[in-house]
């Protein structure tokens, strides 16, 4: 099969951290279709040379082991082109489509990694060139709009010019290989299922914690905050593959309809749950891992007395049958503790308490999603030791672990989210892809908090980099009679 990949963006900071590296790797790994072209797209004026020279320098800041050797660098750059274009420019999409037409490949992958606000008016003049044909599949990175009304503006534009089976909205968490072990462990297990209910587990925990700060990202970010740049997508993926019923078949559709009905069912914003369980933070200085690093607002491209919220803790809940009544909490923020990425399931405590169990010790299952991950068995056993057994009374139970490495298990050399993503892109496979139902919804959800925090006085807490978020996080959870993973 041939297929052409046109990066628009090409030379941008997506195409090189990211793209590049992750082409290259599934290049490396044999599975790139052998009868590829990669066209890079972008305004400057380069060769093909040019670009490939471009291209291997940004190698030098990839990880040593991803990093190509000047032979494999050699045979994955013929595969590598440059058009120069200005979007606006109708003529520069007639260039693309000669080009294109020239070769007749059988797929072809428009990939938009540029500025939201080109999409539409790319899409459009991608139609208007001929270049929405059956074979084309286009991918949007996210962010795909910054409120509903901008999202459906989006997906209306795109669909007008292609079919939703040719959009590709990429959520890269879905492409990494700890999502997609949490799908095989609820729908290819039935260890867990007749568990995973309400009347079993106390409450679901999702955190996603970055020691990073805003990097070169400050103007992007001071836009964007935390809410729409992990939780209205990233976050909110989590949660439907922790909530959503078994689907039918593995189909696009089928996992797709019964992650919007997560979506749909979580419980709306009311005056008290926007004031009581949402918690949104800014760091200030601090250290992080042995460095000190400066605070939020000193970050370039942040505005000095900004309001942007770096740090996010929610409680929701999801109203049906099987989920009513447990809390769900999403917790996410730049400049934590640690780089840090898990989810925990706390079941609930033995219906008749026959032995004595330390406080607060209860089953626990650890969902590990980065920088390893893995699953985590928490149980309480008999302990020998004699101290214990010597006490008179209820025995003592001690808390143990079963431990399941997926990152010693299965090696460090996995598919990575983008190299999976985009073989899924030339191929055609749409499963770890977020429908635009799925988004809009999303979005709904959200919207009532970003409108309800863009009108509070209060703006957000301040909490230290290094540290865990504002103490009101923990306070919002410890009101329920719970505590996050690492206070417990
Ligand atoms: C991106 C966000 O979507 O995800 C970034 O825009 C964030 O702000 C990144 O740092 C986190 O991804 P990962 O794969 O490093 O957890």
């Amino acid at each position: 099969m041939s297929f052409d990949l046109v990066l628009f963006g090409g030379t941008g900071d997506l195409a090189w951290r990211k793209l590049m590296p992750a082409l290259f790797q599934a290049f490396r790994h044999g599975s790139l279709p052998p009868q590829g072209r990669i066209v890079g797209v972008a305004r400057d004026d380069l060769s093909d040379e040019q670009y490939r020279s471009l291209i291997r320098s940004r190698f030098d800041q990839v990880e040593l082991a991803k990093r190509p050797s000047a032979e494999e660098f050699d045979r994955f750059a013929a595969l590598l082109h440059f058009l120069r274009m200005d979007l606006s420019r109708p003529q520069d999409y007639d260039r693309l489509a000669q080009t294109l037409r020239a070769r007749g490949a059988d797929t072809v992958v428009m990939y938009l990694a540029t500025a939201p606000a080109l999409f539409t008016g790319v899409c459009e003049q991608l139609a208007a060139a001929g270049l929405n044909t059956p074979n084309t599949r286009l991918v949007l990175e996210k962010p795909l709009g910054h409120d509903l009304a901008s999202n459906r503006a989006i997906n209306e534009a795109v669909r007008r010019v292609l079919q939703e089976k040719q959009i590709f909205r990429i959520d890269h968490y879905l492409g990494k290989p700890s999502v997609q072990n949490l799908f095989a462990l609820r729908f290819g297990n039935a260890l867990f299922e007749p568990l995973w209910r309400r009347e079993t587990i106390a409450n679901i925990q999702i955190t996603i914690a970055e020691d990073l700060g805003v990097e070169k990202r400050g103007a992007f970010y001071d836009s964007t905050g935390a809410l729409r740049d992990m939780v209205q997508n990233h976050a909110l993926q989590l949660l439907c593959a922790l909530a959503m019923e078994p689907p039918i078949n593995a189909h696009a559709d089928a996992i797709r309809d019964e992650k919007l009905k997560v979506l749909r069912s979580l419980t709306p914003w009311t005056v008290q749950s926007l004031g009581q369980h949402a918690i949104r933070g800014q760091y200030t200085a601090g250290r992080v891992g042995g460095q000190q690093v400066p605070g939020y607002r000193e970050e370039p491209g942040v505005a000095p007395d900004s309001q942007t919220e770096t740090f996010v803790a929610l409680r929701c809940e999801i109203a049906n049958w099987r989920w009513a009544g447990v809390p769900f909490y999403i917790r996410t923020g730049k400049r934590l503790a640690a780089r840090d990425a898990h989810i925990v399931v706390n079941f609930r405590a033995a219906p008749h308490a026959i032995f004595d169990v330390p406080m607060g010790a209860v089953n626990r299952l650890v969902i590990n999603l980065q920088p390893r991950d893995g699953l985590e068995l928490h149980l309480l056993a008999q302990s020998q030791d004699s101290r214990h057994a010597a006490r008179a009374g209820s025995p003592m139970l001690t808390p143990v672990h079963l431990n399941l490495d997926f990152t010693q298990r299965f090696g460090a050399e996995r598919v990575g989210a983008y190299e999976r993503l985009l073989l899924d892109v030339i191929d055609g496979r749409l499963n770890l892809f977020v429908r635009s139902d799925e988004q809009e919804e999303a979005w709904r959800w959200v919207e009532p908090l970003l409108d309800f925090w863009r009108h509070e006085r209060n703006g957000p807490r301040p909490y230290a980099a290094g540290s865990w978020g504002p103490s009101a996080s923990s306070a919002m959870i410890a009101r329920d009679g719970f505590c996050w993973s690492e206070e417990c």
